[in-house]
């Protein structure tokens, strides 16, 4: 679609009005988004389907990638990320790190006019480990709560923040699938914190 589009926008050239580009511009952008959703939609049904391997992992180490990985957006904007001492989980350090990845992400992009400041914590729950990611963003209405985890959800257009709404769909399959539970707590213009267990080392 997208190269049939810019071929005729250079075939026919000068012939075409001012209406019809804008036109063909629009087939492009609907298909650049579609390949976006179905980049996506991999990524969640992936997810899924992969065995999760069940290596002893440390959640600083995993913590370290994720903030390398988003490492030109944090220092973009001056994001302070602080960290409870973490600990050493039973997984997939690969899955696990874009959990983290996603949430903190998410916890970066979702602020209001105050600078991101993001804490991920962690305590000990019986045979598991609760870790979560605090911010002091936006926040969400608590009749969200479990719909923002779906495929797809999105609370915002995407002129006001950027995204495909399958970040929390890819985390929660995650976290289930290590055997844990994801949820999260907010308060709009206070912030939110995300929460998920993981099973001990
Ligand atoms: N930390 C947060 N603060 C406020 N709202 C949030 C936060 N995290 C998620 N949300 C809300 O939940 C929705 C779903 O989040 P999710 O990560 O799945 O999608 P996204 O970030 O919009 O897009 P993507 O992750 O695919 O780039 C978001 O669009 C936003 O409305
Ligand atoms: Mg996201």
């Amino acid at each position: 679609m997208k190269g049939f589009a810019d071929l005729i926008e250079k075939d026919a050239g000068d012939a075409l009005d001012e209406h019809t580009v804008a036109l063909l511009d629009r087939i492009v952008q609907g298909a650049n988004r579609m390949q976006e959703l179905v980049a996506d939609l991999l990524d969640y049904a992936r997810a899924g389907t992969q065995q999760i391997p069940s290596d002893v992992v440390s959640c600083e180490e995993v913590l370290a990638s994720a903030l390398a990985d988003l490492g030109a957006a944090i220092s973009e904007r001056d994001v302070v990320v602080s960290h409870d001492e973490l600990p050493l989980v039973r997984g997939d350090r690969v899955t696990l790190t874009e959990v983290f990845e996603n949430l903190i992400g998410n916890a970066m992009k979702f602020h209001g006019r105050e600078l991101p400041v993001i804490h991920v914590g962690a305590e000990r729950r019986g045979p598991d480990w609760c870790l979560w990611v605090r911010d002091n963003g936006i926040g969400i209405g608590s009749r969200f709560e479990e719909r923002i985890f779906e495929p797809f959800r999105r609370l915002h257009t995407r002129d006001e923040y950027s995204g495909t709404g399958i970040g929390l769909a890819i985390c929660r399959k995650i976290v289930e699938r290590h055997g844990g539970r994801i949820w999260m707590e907010s308060e709009p213009d206070k912030g939110s914190t995300f929460f998920f267990t993981l099973p001990t080392a």
